[in-house]
């Protein structure tokens, strides 16, 4: 039997009023009709809840875009998880806000686009998106969320960090995750526009450094660096089947967020499977979980238990092959198709990118 998982990520909804071009959510969203109902979603937190879960993130989408939100915070407090709702903000009027904390939500994760109103409308593809997601943040900080502030950096807007840390002050956040774009899902539809340069990831890695020492108790930074400047990858979701699970707007588990990107895995339902049996036996989630599975490489490297030989997803996407060592890795032949795309890309040849907005 696998170790229980610690975290389960609901997407509730694949819905979303802003299209930023970085999502990461899947190329083909499901639709609204398909989206499971506010029973099926309380029988899977209590299902979550007896596996062991003890954190549920609710995700979208937006979040907010189920009119069912509050049920669904009640039902997810009734099964005892601590409760993470991450959101745009756009849906969450005071009214709406002050139910949730009375339903028991334990915190907020506060998407930012970028620190101005032209610069986050644009990115966000959304007018007048910035200034709702302001008044939100107020309402937020004066009912007393938790609050942890998403920014997403990537060309676009990684020179406006230092700026970005102060808003996450201003805001009062407690903590700010700064993380440079991903290239899952969508995102990989925008990936030369969205690539920063070599120099922009070096400052940024020095205002992260300074800001950290500086901010000392007052707000916790966590920078994702970007994955094709760094030698090693990440040992995406903690090893694969170890300690998260995500669930889609339909039921269907995966071990993670861009997991159906794989081909050959099948997948199944939390309405036609119970959860553990899922967790435990599913096929999808014993393909890639421990190490007895890696590639030669990465079974004689040091680094073995310590990234699992990196993201499968990323594998797939640049190499075509899940099993494959993660082409981050420095030591792996697939590094160099990384270089090669790093290449081409990393030199904008436009000043003002067109990006390719998601829309439902
Ligand atoms: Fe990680 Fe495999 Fe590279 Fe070693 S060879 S650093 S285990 S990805
Ligand atoms: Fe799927 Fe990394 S996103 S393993």
């Amino acid at each position: 039997m696998a170790n229980p998982p610690l975290a389960m990520l609901a997407e509730l909804t694949h819905r979303c009023p802003l299209s930023c071009p970085y999502c990461s959510n899947p190329t083909e969203l499901l639709a609204k009709d398909t989206e499971l109902s506010t029973d099926q979603w309380r029988d899977i937190f209590q299902q979550a809840a007896d596996l062991g879960v003890l954190q549920l993130h609710l995700s979208g989408g937006e979040p907010a875009s189920r009119t069912d939100i509050i049920e669904l915070v009640v039902a997810a407090r009734e099964a005892g998880l601590y409760t993470n709702l991450i959101t745009s903000g756009i849906g969450l009027t005071p009214k709406r806000l002050e139910a949730l904390d009375k339903a028991g939500l334990d915190h907020v994760q506060l998407s930012l686009q970028g620190v101005t109103a032209a610069m986050a409308d644009r990115i966000g593809g959304y007018k007048g998106g910035f200034d709702r997601k302001m008044h939100v943040a107020d309402h937020i900080a004066r009912i007393g969320f938790p609050l942890t502030l998403n920014a997403v950096m990537h060309r676009a807007n990684l020179d406006d960090l230092p700026a970005t840390i102060d808003m996450a002050l201003r805001l009062g956040a407690r903590r700010i995750e700064i993380a440079c774009v991903q290239f899952q899902g969508w995102a990989l539809t925008n990936r030369s526009a969205l690539q920063p340069s070599r120099a922009q990831v070096d400052a940024a890695k020095r205002v992260v450094k300074d800001a950290i020492e500086r901010l000392k108790g007052d707000l916790v930074i966590d920078f994702v660096p970007p994955d094709y400047y760094s030698d090693f990858p990440k040992a995406c979701m903690n090893g694969w089947g170890s300690t998260g699970l995500n669930v889609t707007p339909d039921g269907t588990v995966l071990p993670c967020h861009a997991a159906a990107t794989i081909p050959h895995l099948t997948f199944e339902k939390a309405t036609d499977r119970p959860l553990a049996e899922i967790w435990n036996d599913g096929p999808a989630f014993n393909a890639y979980r421990g190490t007895d599975w890696l590639p030669d490489l990465c079974q004689s490297c040091e680094r073995r238990d310590i990234d699992f030989g990196g993201c499968r997803c990323q594998a797939m996407a640049v190499l075509g092959d899940a099993s494959a060592t993660d082409p981050v890795c420095r030591k792996s032949a697939g590094r160099a198709v990384l270089d090669n795309l790093l290449a081409q890309e990393e030199t904008p040849t436009i000043d003002v990118p067109d990006y390719v907005y998601r829309k439902l």
